[in-house]
């Protein structure tokens, strides 16, 4: 990755996101995920396509804003709202843009968000997965290309990509506001295309519990650059093949947008939740 296209993206953002205490966190709002940002106190906001080497969001579902907002306990979030893809033709700064922008003002924990296809029967539509691991099925990776330390190491360690104690917060935050959880598996395709019923088999057989089009990328950068990352999927549909129904990227938005409130819920609860571990001076 070329690290002066986050230098350029970084110097461009307005003053009040580099200076102030650093963020308690860095999110990236996924489809469905972005309502979580209404209940916060906007400071400062950007569009995605004012940010250099970040460019508008192009998919449905995602607003394509970055906001600087204050938590109702006073703590600064960096907030990005919608994100870009691999399948969108961006280069991958644009993709792990929220992760390295994330790391560089100072976020240590990085919750990134998506909307998938459940390949686990035991999941519904409306259900949310707290992330455990993933599966890269493909040779799709940011960190291919000359070794640049800024980004971690050359080989970074990727047996803890989803950092323990924040799955445990976050099944807290769930218990909180009354949110039943689970823990699984997300296994990454790379769209645009939904996949096939035997693609789907396949990552059954493979462990995978959900599937999507994002988050691998972002999460590996995150946790290569030092973040503790925390993942959550929300089931918009079972996955192919997995129920008789034809896949449409629609009812995907609207599924997410049904669910929006609790959602929402759930992230501001992580939020509090880590407002109170930070009180408590027992993390970060
Ligand atoms: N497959 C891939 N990505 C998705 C799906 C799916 O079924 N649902 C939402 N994002």
């Amino acid at each position: 990755m070329d690290d002066s296209i986050f230098r350029n993206a970084l110097t461009s953002l307005p003053a009040a996101f580099r200076d102030g205490p650093p963020p308690l966190a860095a999110m990236l709002l996924g489809s469905g995920w972005n309502k979580a940002a209404d209940s916060l106190e906007p400071i400062a906001c950007v569009p995605y396509g004012e940010i250099p080497g970040f460019g508008p969001a192009t998919v449905v579902g995602h607003d394509g804003r970055l906001v600087l907002a204050a938590t109702p306990g006073g703590s600064r979030v960096l907030v990005f709202c919608g994100r870009r893809h691999w399948y969108e033709g961006c280069e991958w700064e644009a993709v792990v843009m929220p992760a390295v922008l994330g790391a560089r003002l100072g976020a240590k924990t990085f919750l990134v968000t998506n909307a998938a296809g459940a390949i686990n029967r035991r999941l519904s539509p409306g259900d949310v997965v707290i992330l455990r691991d993933h599966l890269r099925l493909s040779p799709l990776t940011p960190l291919r290309g000359p070794h640049n330390p800024a980004f971690g190491p050359r080989f970074p360690d990727q047996s803890r990509v989803y950092a323990p104690e924040l799955r445990e917060e976050l099944r807290r935050a769930a218990e909180a506001c009354g949110l039943e959880t689970t823990e699984g598996v997300y296994a990454l395709a790379c769209g645009p295309a939904f996949e096939t019923p035997a693609e789907i088999r396949a990552y059954g057989i493979l462990g995978a519990d959900v599937v999507g089009m994002s988050t691998v990328p972002e999460a590996m950068v995150a946790s290569s650059m030092g973040l503790r990352v925390a993942g959550l999927s929300f089931v918009s549909n079972m996955a192919a093949g997995i129920s008789e129904s034809r896949l449409d990227g629609a009812d995907v938005v609207d599924c997410a947008a049904r669910h929006a409130p609790r959602m929402a819920a759930l992230v501001c609860a992580f939020l509090e939740r880590l407002e109170l571990l930070e009180r408590q001076g027992s993390t970060r």
